[in-house]
């Protein structure tokens, strides 16, 4: 059977376009490589200010950063108020830790847990003098239990 012109011109333009859509496809792709698939979410790093303003014996809590900032004779301390349970924001009681008002578990003012059903303690934060001098707190490093940070 002889060769129809007509039918091999069209399967060349068609097999060219199938081409030119496959380099596009891959020169789009390339294109998308210098950006990450995968963005960071933004530093939860929070600056407080002069550390001079925190009286010792104080509790303040930033709501903003989700933690509580304490200065003691000992330093600075910072412990997040998000309960380790499902995330509620638990509540200082002065002098008696902390209270989740969602399941009621309770916090020693350490952090430690004194009734669940929360499974871990509130975690210490990190706590650094920013090159300005402003107390600043990194909320998403974690310290060991009783670190303090001394101005
Ligand atoms: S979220 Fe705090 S006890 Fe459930």
């Amino acid at each position: 059977m002889p060769d129809n012109p007509k039918r091999r011109d069209l399967l060349g333009l068609a097999a060219l376009w199938s081409a030119v859509a496959a380099m596009g496809t891959a020169l789009a792709g390339v294109m998308r490589l210098p950006k990450p698939a995968v963005l960071p979410g933004p530093l939860r790093i929070y600056k407080l200010g002069d550390p001079a303003q925190f009286a010792v014996g104080s509790a303040t809590r930033m709501e903003a950063g989700g933690f509580y900032l304490f200065r003691g004779e000992e330093g600075f301390h910072a412990i997040s108020s998000t309960c380790t349970h499902l995330g509620c924001v638990v509540a200082l009681n002065e002098g008696e830790g902390f209270a989740c008002p969602c399941h009621g578990s309770r916090f020693r003012t350490d952090g430690s847990v004194s009734a669940g059903p929360a499974p871990a303690a509130l975690p210490w934060l990190e706590i650094a003098l920013s090159p300005d001098g402003q107390l600043q707190v990194n909320a998403e490093t974690q310290v060991p239990k009783g670190t303090r940070f001394r101005v």
